[in-house]
């Protein structure tokens, strides 16, 4: 694991943002996974930044989101493609036609996690995933649990995501129970992963997938298992390393 502990979340936005100009530069068709939340923020604000000054264009790029809610329209203010058009899609060359995104509400989930998999598999695999981390130690919507799960699949969020997930909703009760979340297995499948996480409220869950033993009670524990992982932190997060 490349781990480097970085004195704000602009130096930790630079260098994730970097990985990804250069898969962006070298590969002919890249493919990125991407996260919502505050912690890949900064990341996505270099890119649009590097996108401005010409240095890049997203053309070829194609984008697969790790999650969506379920329970609300993709036109919601708080859904992930509300998100991921207004911290980046908007002010990128991005084809729309490009952008996957997960439903939070298919006619029929097990069909569409499925083709979800298989659009991954058939546009050659992720080459670089963003992550950010839960305070339980989730990566997408992969809260703690028995076992590590494999492909997309509909998820129940325990309640410390969903009080993470509050302060972005107007009340407690509108906050969505469950998303479509990619499956640990695979985010694993990504040939190169970032993981950014910021704050001491996440310390425990960073200790734990790095010191800790790879356990499915701390799904970020399984990237001891990859050989190709950065984990940018600020000083707040690596307090417990
Ligand atoms: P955050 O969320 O980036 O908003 O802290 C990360 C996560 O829950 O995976």
């Amino acid at each position: 694991m490349d781990i480097r502990v970085f004195d704000s979340d602009c130096e930790i936005g630079k260098a994730a943002a970097q990985i990804i100009i250069d898969c962006i530069k070298t590969k002919e068709k890249p493919v990125l996974g991407l996260a919502t939340g505050a912690s890949p923020v900064p990341t996505y604000k270099c890119l649009i930044d590097a996108y401005n000054k010409g240095e890049i264009s997203f053309k070829n790029v194609t984008t697969f989101n790790l999650d969506e809610y379920c329970g609300i329209p993709a036109s919601d203010k708080n859904s992930y493609y509300t998100f991921m058009h207004e911290n980046l899609f908007n002010h990128i060359d991005i084809s729309e036609d490009n952008v996957n995104i997960p439903s939070g509400n298919p006619e029929n989930v097990e069909e569409f996690c499925s083709a979800y998999d298989k659009k991954i598999k058939d546009a050659g695999g992720i080459d670089v995933q963003v992550l950010g981390i839960g305070r339980n130690g989730h990566i997408g919507f992969n809260e703690p649990a028995e076992k590590f799960t494999k492909g997309t699949y509909k998820v129940s969020l325990t309640e410390s995501t969903i009080e993470a997930n509050m302060i972005y909703f107007d009340s407690p009760d509108d906050v969505p129970r469950e998303a479509v979340t990619m499956g640990v297995e695979s985010i694993l499948d990504a040939k190169e992963i970032i993981l950014i996480a910021e704050g001491a409220a996440k310390a425990q869950a960073v200790h734990d997938m790095i010191k800790g033993a790879v356990s499915p009670s701390c799904p970020a524990s399984i990237l001891q298992r990859h050989n190709n992982v950065h984990i940018f932190l600020d000083r707040e997060a690596a307090a417990l390393l």
